[in-house]
């Protein structure tokens, strides 16, 4: 009988997919807190440029200021809570709120606060847009952090030191490409049940004829560095074929830059509950590539995407139905996905020990209230939650 010990190390239970209390400390411990990589500055070139975006429930958005800065808030209207940016992307010389017309300037300043004006103990300078931290690394990709203290408690350089100086990056010059377009698609599945999936190759001969076809999936690796996962997929040959001959990078927690050197693309896996995902795409385009290209690149990668759908939508059904825990991962095969979970595990319980040790939630993008009456009203809402598990014997 084989010694036990010698058992491969399996994928995370099944549990972790499909509760929503999981999800919940996952939003906190991860989201709230650690770097994300959101987009490409190429977007946002413009004076008044902006996106927003929204990353497991928390809406923000990334603005160009008037000096050239691109700045980050929360896309919330600090009068009542209603969002400041509606549009998906814009060009804007103001930003005003559409609730009571507030308005802000690029660099988050409220500027107006009509009526406001007579109020005693009212002062504007209190009241600008909550910022967020934004970091533009070497390759002018756009990475910001939720975590809403003055010194993020996770440092960027803990996690993606040198993913911006990857020597394979080298070859492409970012200065030749233009954002084109942005796409998204609805999963129903969790989100790290496509992150696995984007992790591993080892799929690839069964669901991807397409891959198959352009590359060498026998030499097909992954290497894996802190927060970093970079994909080596070499092409069978095919020099015109660029859909063969990619650097991809997956940049936890869930997020992929796909480069070719005709085409790029960002993958950003944002979840919307612990049973849901919005896959959004980022795609811009070389200045050298001609439509021909630029049009069987879009529908090479948009092909593979949906094949991915099918392999999750279907496996998450599983995971969620029980009688399946766990299965064993392929030590080399499937490398990128252990990182992935050992990664998720020490995040996970590092924080979820935090808690306990405090005995109660820590959920970093919280901002502080500044009003006495806010500190006791928390708390009586705190004092109900806390007695609402209690069973009620009349
Ligand atoms: S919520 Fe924005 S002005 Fe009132
Ligand atoms: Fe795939």
């Amino acid at each position: 009988m084989a010694n036990p010990k010698t058992k491969p190390a399996g994928v995370l239970p099944a549990s972790w997919y499909s509760t929503p209390a999981i999800y919940e400390l996952e939003r906190r411990a991860i989201f709230a807190k650690h770097w994300l990589l959101i987009t490409h500055e190429l977007r946002l070139a413009a004076a008044g440029a902006y996106a927003k975006f929204t990353v497991a429930g928390y809406h923000f958005f990334i603005v160009r200021d008037k000096q050239g800065e691109l700045n980050a808030f929360l896309n919330v209207c600090r009068h009542r809570a209603f969002p400041v940016v509606l549009r998906d992307e814009g060009v804007a010389n103001i930003l005003a709120c559409k609730y009571h017309g507030w308005s802000y300037g690029l660099t988050g300043k409220l500027a107006k606060a009509p009526r406001f004006d007579t109020v005693d103990g009212f002062d504007k300078s209190d009241y600008g847009l909550f910022p967020i931290h934004l970091r533009v690394d070497r390759r002018g990709f756009v990475w910001v952090t939720l975590d809403a203290a003055q010194e993020p408690e996770v440092k960027w350089e803990e996690f993606f030191d040198s993913v911006d100086t990857q020597g394979r990056l080298q070859a492409f010059d970012m200065k030749n490409y233009r954002y084109d377009h942005s796409w998204d698609m609805d999963g129903e599945y969790n989100w790290k049940t496509l992150i696995d999936n984007y992790n591993e190759c080892y799929h690839c001969s069964v669901a991807h004829p397409g891959i198959a076809k352009v590359t060498n999936l026998e030499s097909y690796d992954v290497k894996t560095t802190n927060g970093f996962i970079e994909h080596y997929a070499e092409s069978k040959g095919e020099p015109a074929d660029a859909a063969g001959n990619v650097a991809p990078t997956f940049l936890f927690p869930n997020a992929s830059i796909t480069m070719t050197d005709r085409y790029f693309y960002i993958m950003r896996v944002v979840p919307v509950s612990e049973s849901r995902v919005s896959m959004q795409y980022e795609v811009y385009r070389h200045a050298d590539c001609t439509d021909q290209d630029f049009e069987d690149l879009d529908k090479f990668f948009k092909q593979v995407e949906a094949e991915d759908k099918y392999l999750c939508t279907n496996a998450q059904k599983n995971l969620n139905a029980g009688g399946y825990v766990t299965g064993p991962l392929h030590p080399h095969r499937e490398k990128g996905v252990l990182h992935f979970k050992s990664l998720i595990k020490r995040l996970l319980v590092e924080h979820g020990n935090q808690e306990k040790i405090l005995g109660r939630e820590i959920t970093p993008v919280n901002r502080s209230p500044d009003n006495t009456d806010i500190v006791e009203e928390e708390l009586f809402c705190k004092d109900v939650c806390s007695r609402a598990g209690e069973d009620y014997a009349w």
